[in-house]
């Protein structure tokens, strides 16, 4: 059997053990997550107008809660992704909202549906809803999986959240540190010691 078809064994899984152990607590599982994404997807599709969706995925962070978003709506999609970076791997926005992409969406007349995976400063957001609705949007509404409880540097309007937290620096389902810890399937609090570890499988360690 191709290694790929195996259960339960390989590298890969061991490594997730691996990130897994520098997790200090898991703030929300995926079973909740799950829960959750299906009643924001009701709400999305009830909000919108009919006719295709047009939905901007800012990457990376946004990338696994918008796959598992936008499989849970049933009206036809036109999917964008825009490539923009503010903490360049780090715990701490740099303050600048870059824009990597060559290319920006052609979005004159359409009603955008936009998705990140946090709201923290606000300073993404109304970045890229300033520059949406520049290039022409008729309407940009936003959705994330998590809004931080606190001020925002700038003032952003966002039409679905999934889920409220603290202001605590979190990793998993979408979100880094460093680039990594994005393929943990729930979001958690990193142990502080655990930016400076690297990810050898261990195979005593528990899958999770
Ligand atoms: C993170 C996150 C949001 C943004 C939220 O992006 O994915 O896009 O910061 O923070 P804000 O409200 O303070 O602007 P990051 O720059 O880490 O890029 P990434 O999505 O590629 O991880």
């Amino acid at each position: 059997m191709p290694d790929g078809l195996k259960l339960g064994g390989g590298n890969g899984i061991c490594q997730i053990g691996a990130m897994r152990n520098d997790i200090e607590r898991v703030l929300i599982d995926e079973a909740v997550i799950e829960k959750r994404l299906d009643a924001m997807a009701v709400a999305i599709e009830r909000d919108f107008p009919d006719g295709t969706l047009v939905v901007i995925i800012l990457l990376k962070g946004a990338l696994v809660f918008a796959a598992d978003l936008l499989r849970r709506i049933s009206r036809p999609l036109e999917i964008e992704c825009l490539n923009v970076a503010s903490y360049h791997g780090g715990t701490r926005s740099s303050g600048q909202v870059d824009f990597l992409d060559r290319h920006f969406p052609e979005v004159r007349g359409r009603h955008v549906l936009l998705l990140d995976d946090i709201l923290d400063t606000g300073l993404t957001l109304h970045a890229v809803g300033a520059r949406l609705r520049e290039e022409g949007a008729a309407a940009v509404h936003a959705g994330v999986l998590l809004a931080k409880d606190k001020p925002r540097a700038v003032a952003v309007t966002v039409d679905y959240v999934g889920f409220e937290i603290g202001d605590e620096f979190v990793v998993g389902y979408g979100l880094d540190y460093q680039g990594k810890y994005r393929n943990l399937p729930f979001v958690g609090v990193l142990k502080a010691a655990a930016g400076s570890r690297s990810y050898i499988a261990d195979p005593g360690r528990p899958f999770l």
